[in-house]
């Protein structure tokens, strides 16, 4: 039985702060002086996030959760939904149909690209072509229930039920013509069988999803625990499923960064737009963080520092 404890936030603590809390102390302090990079702007709700929120929270595997800084602001999850709704896409559909629809190789593209390989299919799940195919295909098992289906699965990821950041979902909508076009690409190739507006729809929603970065901590434990939340006990997904989603993060996570993230970092990850990044390290932690400054990669500036400052610090690079 998995223990589950929290521990207060540090606004809320007593007495001396634990070695960790006070490294993400450090980090956060350290890392809130760096502002290089753009808030995301392409979908123009985005661009009205606050650039100077800054969270850090980290969860372990016996379900400790510690909080740094601005953990409790919600933001929308973005590419950072892609690993869970392609886990869910391998537990609803089975491996077979998943593996023939959507390849494993990172592509060394960005996030948005239209390429597909050399199949006409989408290089791996973390790139838009890949994560809208995983959205056709719980679309294909759950029809109109599709969107509802991926909400319930990311909130017992999370521990909590999450919401829509409407205004983000229709900001999205209206601007991912982008995304449309790569959905008619896949539906031309067979890839998605369905109506790929609706399929679109469940896609737009799904990056508009409301997360803290204490959730996505909880999120990436839940990863790293091999798919029970460590907060709640639940067994939210089975070991298939994540083995073979933190691997594709290990590859693709980072987009046209993910090799030289693994080679520096070591820890499968994923970011999203929004601002937040997610590191599980299978069998220790999940990390969240939260900070809207981008760089040119579309990840968040002050998240890859506290990853990189994590992983050299404690020698948590995997291999
Ligand atoms: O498809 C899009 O454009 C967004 N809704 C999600 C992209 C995203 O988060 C890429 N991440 N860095």
């Amino acid at each position: 039985i998995l223990r589950s404890a929290t521990i207060p936030h540090p606004n809320n603590w007593a007495g001396a702060k634990p070695p960790l809390l006070r490294f993400l102390d450090r980090c956060h302090a350290d890392f809130a002086a760096e502002s290089g990079g753009a808030v995301a702007d392409y979908i123009p709700e985005l661009g009205k996030a606050d650039p100077d929120h800054f969270g850090i929270s980290l969860a372990t595997i016996d379900g400790h959760v510690y909080e740094v800084g601005d953990t409790r602001i919600p933001f929308t999850i973005q590419s950072m939904s892609k690993p869970f709704v392609f886990a869910l896409a391998l537990d609803t559909l089975g491996a077979a149909r998943v593996e023939s629809a959507i390849g494993v190789e990172p592509s060394g593209d960005p996030f948005n690209s239209i390429r597909l390989n050399s199949e006409n299919h989408p290089f791996n799940p973390m790139v838009n072509a890949g994560a809208i195919a995983c959205s056709g295909l719980i679309h294909e098992a759950k029809g109109g229930g599709a969107f509802e289906y991926i909400r319930q699965a990311l909130g017992r990821f999370a521990g909590r039920e999450l919401d829509v950041d409407e205004a983000v979902y229709a900001s999205e909508s209206a601007t991912g013509d982008r995304n449309r076009a790569i959905g008619y690409l896949l539906r031309n190739s067979d890839v998605i069988k369905d109506n790929v507006s609706e399929v679109l729809d469940v896609y737009f929603r799904q990056c508009s999803i409301q997360v803290t970065a204490r959730d996505t901590a909880v999120m990436a434990a839940t990863l790293a625990n091999r798919g029970i939340n460590p907060v709640t006990g639940e067994h939210v997904m089975t070991p298939y499923a994540i083995s073979r989603t933190l691997s594709v993060m290990t590859s693709s996570g980072m987009y046209d960064f993910a090799g030289e993230w693994i080679y520096r970092v070591g820890i499968p990850a994923k970011s999203g737009v929004g601002g937040g990044i997610l590191a599980a390290l299978p069998a220790r932690l999940g990390l969240g963080s939260y900070s809207p400054w981008l760089d040119k990669h579309g990840n968040s500036v002050r998240g890859v520092k506290v990853c990189e400052a994590l992983s050299s610090h404690y020698d948590l690079h995997m291999l």
